[in-house]
């Protein structure tokens, strides 16, 4: 299986349009210590032809021009994809607003939970208005219920997805209860029915529960999220008033963050994508870097590919 990713940035990207945080100054300064990174997806493929799109950001046109093997390809007519389909972890902006810009393409299947859809539907109404362009089919991800992805034709692609659930956090454009959150937000695991490799992706994670400790029981890679440093980051950023754990957004430090968990892993790759544009651990030359990468972890960059 080859993963890549395609925008490892949390929402706003970086640097973020409206923001001058020491990072998004730093990247607009040219800085050699810190890249800039579009707003969070991943791509796998078995073959590297048909590729399957976890997520769509609202930075999918700039992603798939840097990604030559995502573009229309020979064989394709005149008009053509490498996209066969894609996977959606949640409703977020950052996660789902690119399906309009795929608006132009022929059908493809977007697999997500009952509650994502339906909020993609009544409050963010993608579906209805996708059905006016390309009108692509939406089949429901059930939490543990593994699926076979397909081809555009049909065919069973080799690559099965199973959707864990990680959360229950409803969008902020959503108004319903959050009675009605299950299925919210999930991780996938990413399997290739033919090697057994297998990727575990959960860009949030609010606290790390026994699905999470279950479903990266032997992953190849793990790539969760890094959203924030710490639980006071995006008060201090001025973000909001929400600690990073309020927000749904696990923080990489401390005696209970991520970085204990991931760094404790057998898994081959282990790495972080959805980081935001304020956490300290961009900067290549910093102390939190260090500290990261020095677990073995790796601080997901755009571009980065795996083979699994
Ligand atoms: C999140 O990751 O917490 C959401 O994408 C927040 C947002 O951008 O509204
Ligand atoms: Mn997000
Ligand atoms: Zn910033």
């Amino acid at each position: 299986m080859q993963v890549r990713i395609l925008g490892s940035a949390a929402g706003g990207g970086l640097p973020q349009w409206n923001c001058r945080c020491a990072n998004c100054a730093a990247v607009r300064a040219g800085s050699p210590d810190i890249r800039p990174r579009t707003q969070s997806s991943l791509a796998v493929s078995t073959d590297g032809r048909a590729w399957f799109l976890l997520n769509v950001s609202p930075d999918v046109r700039q992603q798939l021009l840097a990604c030559p093997a995502l573009g229309p390809g020979e064989g394709t007519g005149e008009r053509g994809t490498a996209i066969a389909g894609c996977v959606l972890t949640d409703a977020e902006l950052d996660h789902t607003a690119g399906l309009l810009l795929l608006r132009e393409g022929g059908r493809f299947t977007i697999h997500c939970t009952a509650s994502v859809r339906r909020w993609l539907s009544r409050w963010l109404p993608i579906e209805p208005v996708l059905a006016c362009f390309s009108n692509p089919t939406w089949r429901e991800l059930l939490l543990d219920g593994p699926v076979e992805l397909q081809l555009p034709s049909g065919e069973p692609c080799g690559l099965w997805v199973r959707a864990f659930e990680v959360d229950r956090h409803v969008p902020r454009f959503v108004r319903e209860e959050p009675a009605s959150a299950a299925g919210s937000v999930i991780g996938l695991q990413v399997e290739d029915a033919r090697s057994g490799a297998r990727l575990v992706y959960a860009p949030c994670v609010a606290s790390l529960g026994d699905t999470m400790q279950e479903a990266v029981r032997g992953a190849d890679a793990v790539l969760i999220d890094g959203t924030f440093w710490d639980d006071e980051e995006p008060i201090r950023c001025g973000i909001g008033s929400r600690t990073a754990r309020e927000m749904g957004h696990l923080p990489v430090s401390g005696p209970l963050g991520s970085l204990g968990f991931l760094s404790g892993l057998e898994a081959r790759h282990r790495g972080y994508i959805h980081i935001n544009n304020t956490n300290p651990m961009l900067h290549e030359r910093g102390p939190e870097h260090r500290l990261v990468t020095e677990a073995g972890v790796r601080v997901g960059a755009d571009g980065d590919s795996l083979e699994l």
